[in-house]
């Protein structure tokens, strides 16, 4: 096959979403606008992305990789997007995929039926369309007597006939690479927006007897280009339900599917029960059999097999199997739990790695510990590791017993098979097989209360 390149449009500021961020870098369900259609673009054969951007390029840059990038520092138009590529096309053979970078819903099974399609009518153009209820916004797709396209009008442009047309331009194109670069030279800019349009070199391609043609794709739903916050609302639920309704089709039971996000790049196991108010974010992987949520949000982490995480925030962090977590627990960035763990409720972790088979049950702080297998972090253990300046290390090792209430002040080694009273405020290392208590005994002062008159059963 000859090459394919694609141009992706993506200056634009979005005026309509009225943001402080460019249109392409808002997010449905975690990734940007503009990373779905590269990812898409990818997937259906491009051997080269380029995109066009401006507003915020430097942002834009950064978002996406492997990507060629023109700048448009004027935005003049779709058409005057396209012609800020000129120079990287030129002298090219192949086919050209234009595409808007805010529609995000486009998938590579389309893109690739078109681009076959495109070629096998041999088409100079072919645009991908769609027939939608509300047309609203869109550019109609004008057909003349034989069925064939003749041309796009814009909405702002088109007469009330016109405006009846239900059939709209998606925004993405195949062009023949030098019937588009001719049809770009000819391309002006007298309509009611006072832009060039990338929707003329249509009209221009057939009056240069070049061929048009139209491709209809019968789900109107994956050209939907986001314009505004409604859009952008209407986009996430549809992506969010393509995406759980894959993960349904290999084995994962949703509970209230409408409530959970998963992003597009995540893993999850077959027979893991997802419960409401899950959101599931970027490279994370849930093994088989575990049950998540509710209520809960999963980070670029991995979690393995058998493992239940209930109302918990969890980041960059890692579970091992048959572990549990939650409720309401919170592991911070760098934090690897090992297997058959339990990391209760109103525990917080920091850059920190929790042995097989260990227990921090309740309200613990962890921060920057190795904490080795079979420990028991008692009650209200805190990692004291920030002595105002610097971040030191603690060492709990295997089978410690550390009591309810311990201050462990970093740097520290509580060595192995060792007990720490509870209450103790541990400055210095723990031996093995020792007790530490490092607490003021108690006194009794008998009859104190009532020598000091507070008695509240004396009636005298
Ligand atoms: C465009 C089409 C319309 C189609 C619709 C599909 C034109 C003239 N109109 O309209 O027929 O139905 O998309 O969603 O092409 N952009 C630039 N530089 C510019 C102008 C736009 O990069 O100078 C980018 C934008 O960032 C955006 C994309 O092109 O990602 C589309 O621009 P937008 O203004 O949203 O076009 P629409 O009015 O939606
Ligand atoms: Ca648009």
């Amino acid at each position: 096959m000859q090459p394919l390149i694609t141009v992706i449009l993506a200056a634009g500021a979005g005026t309509r979403m009225k943001s402080g961020t460019a249109k392409v870098l808002h997010k449905i369900c975690g990734q940007t606008l503009l990373a779905y259609v590269v990812d898409a673009a990818r997937k259906a054969g491009s051997s080269e992305i380029i995109a066009v951007i401006g507003h915020q390029a430097d942002l834009v840059r950064e978002s996406v990789k492997d990507v060629t990038f023109v700048l448009q520092e004027e935005q003049l138009g779709t058409g005057h997007a396209v012609m800020q590529a000129r120079h990287l096309l030129e002298g090219k053979v192949g086919t050209v995929l234009v595409v808007c970078g805010d529609t995000p819903l486009i998938t590579a099974r389309t893109l690739k039926q078109a681009y076959e399609t495109h070629l096998k009518d041999k088409n100079h153009v072919t645009v991908i369309t769609a027939r939608v209820s509300d047309p609203t916004g869109y550019g109609r797709i004008i057909r003349g007597r034989d069925g064939r396209i003749g041309s796009i009008v814009e909405h702002k442009d088109a007469t009330e006939e016109q405006r009846a047309i239900n059939e709209i331009n998606s925004g993405i194109y195949f062009f023949e690479a030098p019937a588009l670069l001719k049809a770009l030279e000819g391309l002006g800019n007298a309509n009611s927006q006072g832009e060039y349009y990338l929707t003329d070199t249509i009209g221009a391609i057939l009056s240069d007897h070049g061929s048009a043609g139209a491709y209809l794709t019968h789900d109107s739903s994956e050209i939907l280009g986001i314009n505004d916050r409604f859009q952008l609302a209407e986009a996430e639920r549809t992506m969010r339900d393509r995406i759980i309704h894959e993960h349904m089709k290999n084995g994962v039971t949703f509970i209230l599917p409408e409530t959970s996000v998963i992003g597009p790049n995540v893993e999850i196991g077959r027979d893991t029960v997802i419960y409401p108010g899950t959101l599931l974010e970027g490279g994370t992987k849930i093994g088989g059999r575990c049950v998540i949520g509710p209520y809960t949000r999963i980070s670029d982490s991995v979690v393995c097999e058998d493992v239940y995480i209930m109302n918990s925030v969890v980041l960059e962090s890692q579970i091992g199997s048959n572990s549990k977590v939650g409720p309401f627990a919170y592991l911070r960035p760098g934090s690897s739990i090992g297997n058959n763990v339990k990391i209760g409720d109103f525990v917080e972790l920091k850059n920190s790695e929790i042995g097989d088979n260990t227990k921090v049950s309740h309200l613990a702080y962890i921060g920057d510990a190795l904490v080795g297998k079979n420990v028991n972090m008692g009650c209200g253990v805190v990692v004291v590791n920030y002595d105002g300046s610097k971040k030191h290390r603690t060492v709990v090792g295997d089978y410690a017993f550390v009591g309810c209430n311990v201050n462990l002040v970093s740097p520290v080694e509580v060595k192995p098979h060792s007990y720490i009273a509870a209450g103790s405020t541990i400055t210095e290392e723990v031996p093995e097989y020792s007790l530490a208590i490092a607490r003021s005994r108690q006194t009794i002062i008998s009859d104190w209360v009532k020598r000091k008159g507070f008695d509240k059963n004396n009636n005298d």
